[in-house]
């Protein structure tokens, strides 16, 4: 596997595993099956993207694997990220259908989308996935500090990545400082706060002083605090104005500026309000 050498080397981050993975990625969520979800797919990968992130949850992983196939970019220059719904038993068995919808031998990374029965149970399974092949990195998703390390001190193959929320408005210092602690990166999930971050005040402000927009703002201040960053976009030209993050840099003090908007309290935790 040529493993994405065809990014540069900023754009890529190594993970604890050896593993390669491009710091930005297209993220599904809410994206309906079918057309909408092979478009914006399309237009990413157009757009220079090497990341789709998607989820059994999600129910678009038919759509993502679509995409990828009559796109035409080779399966071994994209990252494929998709992740376990929990409140089914064995993870090693939902990947296979996983690759089955997606179309291909495995994927690049496979994570548990959320602690759901406890941090460890479906950890085994993962660890199966990954020793099968179907998944050549696992990690998690929605981890606090404390279950995160949980499943550190239960593993054989420690997790290398904790998808979570995360933006100035959600700025985890805690729950990052422990993903760096343990060599565990952090991916960030709705980095425009799903949009509304977009019309915060300091932020239209930092981008009109830097003539960027506000999302390549958000999505530079993820980049700049060592994050790996997945905005959701269904519309073409938002998804190229996304990708345009690796062209200028925030100073000291935008970045304290922003930093200043956390309402998490620097937290340890993964999410104030819990689904499951
Ligand atoms: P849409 O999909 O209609 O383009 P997050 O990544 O934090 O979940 O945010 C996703 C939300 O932000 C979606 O509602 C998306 O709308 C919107 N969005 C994504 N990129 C941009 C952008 N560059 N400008 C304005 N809105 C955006």
């Amino acid at each position: 596997m040529s493993d994405q050498y065809v990014l540069p080397a900023e754009r890529l981050r190594e993970l604890s595993d050896g593993n390669r993975m491009p710091v930005l990625g297209l993220g599904v969520w809410q994206v309906p099956d079918g057309r909408e979800c092979e478009n914006a797919v399309l237009w990413a990968l157009e757009a220079g993207y090497r990341h789709i992130d998607t989820a059994q949850a999600y129910g678009n992983e038919a759509s993502v694997g679509r995409a990828l196939q009559s796109s035409g970019v080779p399966r071994d220059e994209v990252f494929l990220t998709t992740k376990f719904y929990p409140a089914r038993k064995d993870p090693a068995e939902e990947i296979e259908r996983s690759l089955e919808r997606l179309g291909v031998d495995q994927v690049d990374l496979y994570i548990i989308h959320w602690p759901q029965g406890g941090s460890t149970w479906a950890w085994p399974g993962m660890e199966r996935a990954h020793e099968r092949g179907h998944a050549r990195s696992i990690g998690v998703s929605n981890f606090s500090t404390s279950e995160l390390e949980q499943v550190i001190g239960a593993a054989s193959t420690p997790p290398v990545v904790n998808q979570v929320q995360f933006s100035p408005v959600e700025y985890r210092r805690g729950l990052l400082a422990a993903c760096e602690r343990h060599d565990v990166a952090l991916e960030a999930y709705s980095p425009l706060g799903t949009g509304r971050h977009l019309r915060d005040r300091a932020v239209t402000s930092i981008a009109e002083r830097v003539d960027r927009t506000s999302a390549q703002v958000l999505l530079r201040w993820c980049l700049q605090r060592d994050t790996i960053v997945i905005p959701k976009s269904t519309h073409q030209e938002r998804i190229e104005e996304n990708a345009r993050i690796f062209d200028f840099t925030l100073s000291d003090e935008e970045m304290s500026e922003l930093d200043r908007l956390d309402q998490t309290g620097g937290t340890e935790e993964a999410r104030e309000r819990k689904w499951w």
